[in-house]
């Protein structure tokens, strides 16, 4: 039979790739995997045990340890403080080499799988016959994080929120180990102007196009 559909969405943060992605996987009833909630579980994982986030060895172990199930029910998880942490800790190779087997397998089943991150297009899944890599400017961005944790009640100003989200472009795209960087056969989507209908229908017809293209 024909090639498993896969679908790499990679991209910085708040640039939709989250709600694309999920939604993707519904429409073509395919698993979903939130590779950034491993690397959040990991650094609050850390913080748990009072370690430092410096210390690689300590992230090592508890990547190594990681028990997956059950990581989206955990709001901890969702938290600003989480996404920092997380991207702290996703500069460790070893972190990375931990978690590498779990989301490798997750993307390799049979009837094909969706997976968000920075990493996926590149490291995780390099053969996926649909990658997209989502963006936006940092301010918009910026903008739809902070409107999501002042919904839910965080006291977070806007012009903090851009440092935070310009900071985690900067140490995810500068480090050593899978840099966030778009695949050179990824599809770039530039949601800055696109509401998230518009930015999902895109993404649609990227997948739609590498189906034709595959034929998938
Ligand atoms: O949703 P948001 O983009 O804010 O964050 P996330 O996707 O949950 O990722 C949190 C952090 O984990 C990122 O800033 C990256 O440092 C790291 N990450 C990674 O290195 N590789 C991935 N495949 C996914 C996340
Ligand atoms: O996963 P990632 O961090 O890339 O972003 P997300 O969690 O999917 O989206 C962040 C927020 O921006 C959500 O509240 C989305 O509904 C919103 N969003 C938007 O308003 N317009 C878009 N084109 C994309 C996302």
């Amino acid at each position: 039979p024909s090639l498993p559909l896969v679908i790499a969405v990679d991209g910085p943060a708040a640039s939709g790739k989250g709600t694309i992605a999920s939604r993707l996987a519904q429409v073509y009833g395919l698993p979903f995997l939130d590779t950034g909630l491993l690397y959040r579980a990991v650094g609050m994982g850390v913080l748990s045990a009072g370690a430092d986030l410096s210390d690689e060895a300590a992230a090592e172990g508890v990547a190594r340890a990681l028990d997956a199930d059950g990581l989206s029910d955990d709001p901890r998880l969702t938290t600003g403080e989480a996404g920092e942490a997380a991207s702290r800790v996703a500069g460790y190779p070893g972190v990375r080499a931990a978690l590498l087997e779990l989301q490798q397998a997750f993307a390799s089943q049979p009837g094909g799988a969706v997976l968000d991150g920075r990493d996926i297009g590149t490291v995780i899944a390099p053969n996926a016959p649909a990658k997209l890599f989502v963006t936006a400017t940092p301010q918009v961005r910026a903008r739809r994080r902070w409107k999501q944790l002042h919904d839910r009640g965080d006291a977070i100003t806007y012009e903090a929120m851009l440092a935070d989200i310009q900071r985690r472009d900067e140490r995810d795209a500068g480090r050593g180990a899978a840099p966030m960087v778009q695949a050179p056969d990824a599809v770039l989507l530039d949601t800055t102007e696109m509401d998230i209908e518009t930015a999902f229908d895109a993404a649609r017809r990227i997948v739609e196009a590498a189906r034709a293209r595959y034929s998938l």
